[in-house]
């Protein structure tokens, strides 16, 4: 139980998380958050299947979330309302000295109201993203989050040029990202695991996931990005998402050819998938900055990319939802596979600390004392 504390000798800061890779994104962050502040870590529930959540929590040593809401699965609006409405007692009850929220789910959306309508200031991680494509949920949980946030961090300069273009220039931060940091501190224990991952031999398999929701929602759509799947020239891992499991199941339509279904799978094991397959074809977020950050190949499998970064070079390349497209993408990397660039681009592995060390600076600024690092 999260306590009330009137006379505290540390700021308070609230964090809210709820989907998968806010996981991903919270273990660095929250170990950085505690050095100087002291945490109140929210689990809206919005994604509860054991390797959808306690999986992260067990392998990458978050701490266990201080509340969690239980709201997950309904629409949009019957999801993001209750979570405001959770989130808002929350806050009363806890009081915090700021809100954190990360990405761009409606668990970032809703914590980030819930404390904006309460004067509490939020601090938006992974600030700036724009794929320009408003049919995207994410792309307006972006957006309205930015508009609300006293501290933006963004991981790239296009981050800080999408702001300034919406005419948001005070509070943003250029700090790397964090999905960097987690790929830094758990890289070589990743590669710890690969005894005992014996049916995918580097260099052997494809590697693909699929979730967003304007392809699996529909059933054409659908079928036809698995169809192209399937006609890939060698195996296909897909580590199912639930909600894609789910509209298969409704649509009764079972992958064959070369695709080989796997349940979700936790980080670490996803991390070694990823530097080890021939490419990688996804339309996940996250998953397109791993391959970038790791050198493998990505198809994504959407017309645009809020990281377009990853364009450069054609590291990634974007071939919507097309089989013509996808397979002439996976034939252009076998006759020449593409070198990412990375490098600096997302930092050293030193977000977190950096975000850390900003907000602290941030609420001691506001109570007129100096800095808590
Ligand atoms: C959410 C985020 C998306 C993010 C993704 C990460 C929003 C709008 N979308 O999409 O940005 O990329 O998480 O994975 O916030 N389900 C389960 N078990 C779970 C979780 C989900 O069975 O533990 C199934 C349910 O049928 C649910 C469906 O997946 O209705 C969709 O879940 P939801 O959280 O609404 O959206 P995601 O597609 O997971
Ligand atoms: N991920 C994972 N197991 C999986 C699929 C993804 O650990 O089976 C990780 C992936 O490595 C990345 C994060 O989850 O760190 C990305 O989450 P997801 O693709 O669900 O969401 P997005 O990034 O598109 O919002």
């Amino acid at each position: 139980m999260a306590r009330t504390v009137k006379a505290r000798s540390r700021p308070v800061v609230m964090t809210v998380v709820g989907a998968r890779p806010q996981f991903v994104k919270a273990a660095p962050l929250s170990r950085a958050l505690r050095r100087r502040v002291r945490e109140v870590l929210v689990h809206t529930g919005q994604h509860y299947d054991h390797e959808m959540s306690q999986a992260f929590f067990d392998q990458l040593g978050i701490p266990a979330p201080d509340r969690h809401l239980g709201i997950g699965s309904s629409s949009h609006g019957r999801m993001t309302g209750r979570m405001l409405e959770a989130l808002e007692a929350t806050v009363l009850e806890v009081r915090p000295d700021m809100v954190v929220v990360l990405g761009d789910t409606n668990s970032t959306l809703a914590g980030a109201l819930a404390a904006a309508k309460l004067g509490i200031p939020v601090a938006h991680v992974e600030a700036g993203l724009r794929s320009f494509d408003d049919r995207m949920p994410e792309e307006i949980n972006r957006r309205l989050t930015d508009h609300v946030s006293s501290l933006l961090f963004c991981p790239t300069p296009t981050a800080v040029r999408n702001l300034r273009e919406e005419g948001i220039r005070r509070g943003v931060h250029r700090v790397g990202d964090v999905m960097m940091d987690a790929v830094v501190r758990n890289l070589r224990r990743a590669h710890g695991l690969r005894p005992a991952m014996k049916d995918a031999a580097p260099g052997s398999y494809y590697l693909a996931t699929l979730h967003r929701q304007e392809n699996v929602d529909d059933p054409a759509r659908l079928a036809t990005l698995v169809g192209a799947l399937e006609r890939l020239p060698h195996p296909v891992l897909l580590p199912l998402h639930p909600r894609t499991r789910d509209r298969l199941h409704r649509m009764s339509l079972q992958p064959g050819g070369n695709v080989r279904l796997r349940p979700p799978v936790a980080y670490l094991e996803m991390l070694l998938l990823e530097a080890g397959a021939r490419a990688i074809f996804t339309d996940s977020g996250g998953v397109q900055k791993e391959a970038f950050i790791l050198g493998t190949p990505c198809v994504t499998l959407r017309a645009t990319t809020e990281w377009v970064e990853t364009l450069r070079g054609g590291a990634n390349r974007l071939a919507g939802t097309e089989p013509a497209r996808i397979l002439a993408a996976a034939r252009a990397i076998e006759r020449r596979r593409p070198q990412s660039r990375a490098g600096r681009l997302y930092g050293r592995g030193r977000a977190s600390e950096a975000i850390a060390t900003l907000v602290a600076r941030f609420l001691h600024g506001r109570r007129g004392r100096g800095p808590a690092a």
